[in-house]
């Protein structure tokens, strides 16, 4: 099968012949019809991730059709249409017991070290193994992954939009409904409008909020967001915050949220957010070593500063319950896709985020 590799850090992805093996105990072999290009690929691929490895097959935004199944599966089953999780859902450890983290504990290790969860790999090339990335490895025409990444949704739902909900936009859409937990008529801030960002706009008006204010530098992407529903937009920068607390007389907002991974533009997210109660949720990625600098008297008088992985979500119940909403026309998909293109064009998919063109390229196989 063809996938694309990532041999080198810093040089583009060479789309070959790769080999995939049977799937073991507890793993689904999955044919991919489509998959979101997101800045996390991009981010191992330049090498400037400390943690990340190669050769490995890149992409984590995926969604297919189940084609076989390994010995004790019971989660999904073949003919079954899924979304990869790169944050699985045990449903048994600590974590998955607990309503409060979505951080499964069960296959963490082996998966950040590209290993499936018994230590090996199903993908190799000549003979030479090749890691699998955030335990999904999508950019290929089939994957090898457990069954607790997997997301079995609504098989109605078009699998080209149903990709976003691997990652991005599920990520936004959970830091507002489940990790904050907006309330209904109460007025929010979401810095930086890519995926992550909409998805956290979108996800604050199925919240009810009354006002959305949207802080973003290109003005695209500002006219996207009114298309979620933000209210009012601000051009970013260093006034952000002075103006941010015009709008709000003075006090800033009941809930902002981050998704830029700016550590400047967290510290305007917790400072426009509302003294009394005012929640700050980071949902953006910095960069390693980055901290974070807040005046600790912006907590005293009440701030609350959160993080959030995936949206909170535990995947295997969340995600089939967005794409739910999504089929009843709850949230608005088709204006996140700019671009689609194939495999062979995956590099193409890079530049186009690199040049900040559209929100998301989407692979179709
Ligand atoms: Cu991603
Ligand atoms: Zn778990």
């Amino acid at each position: 099968m063809r996938a694309a590799v990532l041999e080198q850090f810093g040089r583009p992805l060479v789309v070959a012949d790769v080999e995939l093996a049977d799937p073991g105990p507890g793993e689904v072999l999955v044919r991919l019809v489509a998959c979101g290009v997101c800045h996390t690929d991009a981010y191992t691929a330049s090498g400037v991730d400390p943690s990340g490895y190669a050769p490995t097959v890149l992409g984590h935004e995926g969604a297919g059709v189940v084609e076989r199944v390994g010995e004790g599966v019971t989660m999904v089953a073949v003919g079954d249409h899924v979304v990869t999780l790169f944050s699985p859902q045990c449903g048994e450890c600590i974590h998955c017991a607990s309503p409060d983290t979505n951080l499964c504990l069960a296959i963490r290790e082996q998966q950040n070290l590209g290993h499936l969860p018994d230590g090996t790999t199903r993908l190799s090339r000549d003979g030479e193994p090749l890691r699998h990335f955030m335990g999904t490895s999508t950019f290929a025409e089939y994957t090898v992954m457990a069954q607790i990444s997997l997301a079995k949704i609504d098989p109605e739902a078009p699998l080209d939009a149903a990709c976003l909900f691997a990652c991005g936009l599920s990520t936004g859409l959970g830091a507002a409904l489940r990790t904050a937990r907006v309330r209904a008529g109460s007025t929010v801030v979401v810095f930086g409008a890519g995926m992550v960002g909409l998805g956290a706009v979108a996800g604050c008006r199925l919240a009810g909020a009354e006002r959305i204010v949207c802080v973003d530098l290109s003005p695209q992407r500002l006219e996207l967001a009114r298309g979620q529903g933000a209210t009012d937009t601000l051009s970013g920068g260093e006034g952000a915050v002075e103006a941010i607390l015009e709008l709000t007389g003075g006090f800033g907002a009941d809930y902002t949220f981050e998704a830029t991974g700016s550590v400047a533009v967290m510290r305007q997210a917790v400072e426009a957010a509302r003294m009394g109660w005012g929640l700050c949720t980071i949902a953006g990625v910095a960069g390693r070593g980055e901290t974070l600098d807040i005046v600790p008297r912006y907590l005293i008088t009440g701030r609350r500063v959160c993080g959030s992985s995936f949206g909170g979500l535990k995947g295997r119940d969340d995600v089939p319950a967005l794409i739910d909403r999504f089929m009843a026309g709850e949230i608005d998909v088709a204006p996140f896709i700019s671009h689609r293109i194939t495999l062979d064009q995956v590099n193409r998919g890079f530049e186009l985020m690199e040049a900040h063109d559209g929100i998301r390229s989407v692979i179709e196989f």
